[in-house]
C-alpha cells in the first residue's frame, strides 16, 4: 500500500513539474536597473530556433550590363530595368524563397511565360511591389534590414502564419450561448479565452488599443471614459499575439507598472506602435485588394484573404530571421519600382 501511495505521489509530482521548464533558465536585463524589466529564456528553446531562423545563402550578383527585361520580354511591368542577368538572377531567388519544390511553373505557363494566365503571377508582381514599399517607406519599423518574400514565405507557397476572420461561433441552442467572439482557448490569444481575433479590429480597422481613459475619471457625456471592458479585452489579446510572434514577453516593451506610459517604455514599443500601420497598411492597400484573384478554397470562412499578422515575418524572434539583413543582397527589391 506504502509503495502505491508513493508511486502515486511521483507521478503526481511528475505531472505537476512537467508544465515547468527545466533549468538553466536565463534572464536578461533590458530595462532601467530596479525596474524588473527583464526577459526569460530557455536556452535550449533558443538552440532549437537558430536553425528555423537562418537566412539562405544569397547568390553571386548579377552584371548590370546588357540589355534590359523590358527591352528583351513581352510582359515585364515592374522589374523591366533590370539587366537580363539581374532578372534571371531574381526569378531563380523568388522560385526558391516562395515554391522551391514546384519551381517556374508554380507561376508560369511553361509553353508561354509572358502569359498572366496563373493567379500566382498575378499575385506574385503584386507581392513584389509590396516588398519594394515595406522596405522604401516602412524604415520605421524594418530599418536597413528590410524584408525579402523569404521573411514571410521562408520555402512555402503561404506564409505559415496568416489570418483570415475566424468563422462565426455561435451555440444558440447551448448552455454557453453566443461566445461573442472568445471564452475559447485559442491559438491566437496565445491559449487564453481573450478574444480569438484581435486582427480585424487593429490589423485592418483603425480601432483604438485602449485600456485606460483619455482622462483621469470617468465622466459623462464627452468627458466620459471611453476604454470598454470589450476593448480592454482585445488590447489584451492583440498584445499576447504580439508577444507569442515576437518571442518575448510584456517586459520586452513595457515597464510593466504603468503600461500606458511612452516615457517608461522601451524604444522597441515605438518600433511596434510603426509595426502595428505597416501590418494594417500592407493588409489595406495590398491584400485586401489581391482577394479576387484568389480561388475561393484560398479565401476565409468570410470570403476575405489571408493577411499579415505580426507572426507573419517574425515567426518567434524578436527581428525576423534574427536580424539577418537578407534585403541588401537584392537591390531590386529595395525601392518601389516606377511604373
Ligand atoms: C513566385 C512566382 C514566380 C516564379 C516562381 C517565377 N516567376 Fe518568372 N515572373 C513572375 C512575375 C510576377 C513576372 C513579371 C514581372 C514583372 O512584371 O516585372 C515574371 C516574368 C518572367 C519572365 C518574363 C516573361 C515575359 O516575356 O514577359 C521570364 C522569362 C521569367 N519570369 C522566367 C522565370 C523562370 C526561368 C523562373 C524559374 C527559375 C521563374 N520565372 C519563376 C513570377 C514568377
Ligand atoms: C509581409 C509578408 C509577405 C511578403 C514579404 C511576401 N508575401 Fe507573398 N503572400 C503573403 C500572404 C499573406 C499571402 C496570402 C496567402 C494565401 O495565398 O492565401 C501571400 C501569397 C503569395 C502568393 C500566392 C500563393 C498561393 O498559392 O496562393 C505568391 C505567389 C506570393 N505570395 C509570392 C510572393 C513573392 C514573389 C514575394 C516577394 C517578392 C512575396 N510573396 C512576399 C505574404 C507575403
Ligand atoms: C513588441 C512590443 C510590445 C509588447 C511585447 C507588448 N506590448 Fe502592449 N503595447 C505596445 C504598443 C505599441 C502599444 C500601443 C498601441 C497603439 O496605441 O497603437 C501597447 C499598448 C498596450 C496597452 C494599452 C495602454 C493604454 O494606453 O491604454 C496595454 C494595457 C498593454 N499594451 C499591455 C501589454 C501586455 C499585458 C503585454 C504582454 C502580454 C504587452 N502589452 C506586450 C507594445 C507592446
Ligand atoms: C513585413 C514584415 C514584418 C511585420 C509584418 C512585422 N515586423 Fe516587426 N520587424 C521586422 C523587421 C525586418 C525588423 C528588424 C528591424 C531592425 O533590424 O531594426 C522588425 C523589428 C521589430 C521590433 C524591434 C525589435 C528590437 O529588438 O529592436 C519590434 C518590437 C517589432 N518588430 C514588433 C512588431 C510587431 C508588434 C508587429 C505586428 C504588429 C510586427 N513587428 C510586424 C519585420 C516585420
Amino acid at each position: 500500500m506504502k509503495n502505491v501511495i508513493k508511486t502515486m505521489l511521483c507521478l503526481g509530482a511528475a505531472l505537476l513539474l512537467s508544465g515547468c521548464e527545466r533549468p538553466p533558465i536565463a534572464t536578461v536585463q533590458t530595462g532601467y536597473r530596479g525596474t524588473g524589466m527583464e526577459q526569460v529564456y530557455n536556452p535550449r528553446t533558443l538552440a532549437q530556433q537558430a536553425p528555423l531562423n537562418e537566412a539562405p545563402v544569397a547568390p553571386e550578383a548579377a552584371s548590370a550590363d546588357g540589355p534590359k527585361a523590358k527591352d528583351v520580354y513581352k510582359n515585364v511591368q515592374v522589374l523591366g530595368d533590370l539587366s537580363v542577368g539581374q532578372f534571371a538572377r531574381h526569378m531563380t531567388s523568388i522560385a526558391q524563397w516562395v515554391a522551391p519544390d514546384v519551381g517556374c511553373s508554380y507561376c508560369h505557363n511553361p509553353q508561354n511565360f509572358a502569359d498572366d494566365s496563373k493567379y500566382t503571377k498575378v499575385v506574385a508582381r503584386r507581392m513584389i511591389q509590396m516588398t519594394q514599399h515595406v522596405n522604401q517607406d516602412w524604415k520605421a519599423h524594418v530599418s536597413e534590414t528590410g524584408v525579402t518574400c523569404y521573411t514571410c514565405h521562408r520555402g512555402n507557397h503561404i506564409p505559415k502564419n496568416v489570418w483570415t476572420a475566424p468563422k462565426d461561433r455561435k451555440y444558440a441552442s447551448s448552455l454557453l450561448g453566443d461566445l461573442a467572439g472568445q471564452n475559447l482557448a485559442s491559438k491566437e490569444a496565445g491559449l487564453t479565452s481573450l478574444p480569438f481575433d484581435p486582427f480585424s479590429s487593429y490589423l485592418l480597422d483603425n480601432k483604438a488599443i485602449r485600456v485606460n481613459g483619455q482622462e483621469a475619471m470617468a465622466g459623462v457625456g464627452a468627458y466620459a471614459n471611453r476604454a470598454s471592458l470589450k476593448q480592454t479585452e482585445h488590447t489584451y489579446s492583440l498584445m499576447v499575439h504580439m508577444s507569442e510572434s515576437l518571442g518575448v514577453n510584456c517586459t520586452y516593451c513595457h515597464n510593466t507598472r504603468n503600461f500606458a506610459s511612452w516615457e517608461e517604455s522601451r524604444p522597441q514599443r515605438v518600433t511596434a506602435w510603426h509595426g502595428i500601420r505597416m501590418a494594417r497598411d500592407l493588409n489595406n492597400e495590398y491584400m485586401t485588394p489581391l482577394t479576387s484573384q484568389f480561388p475561393t478554397e484560398r479565401l476565409g470562412p468570410h470570403g476575405d484573404v489571408a493577411k499579415v499578422n505580426c507572426s507573419t515575418c517574425h515567426q518567434g524572434a524578436f527581428k525576423p530571421l534574427y536580424g539577418a539583413a537578407m534585403a541588401k543582397d537584392f537591390p531590386e527589391l529595395l525601392t518601389l519600382a516606377k511604373p
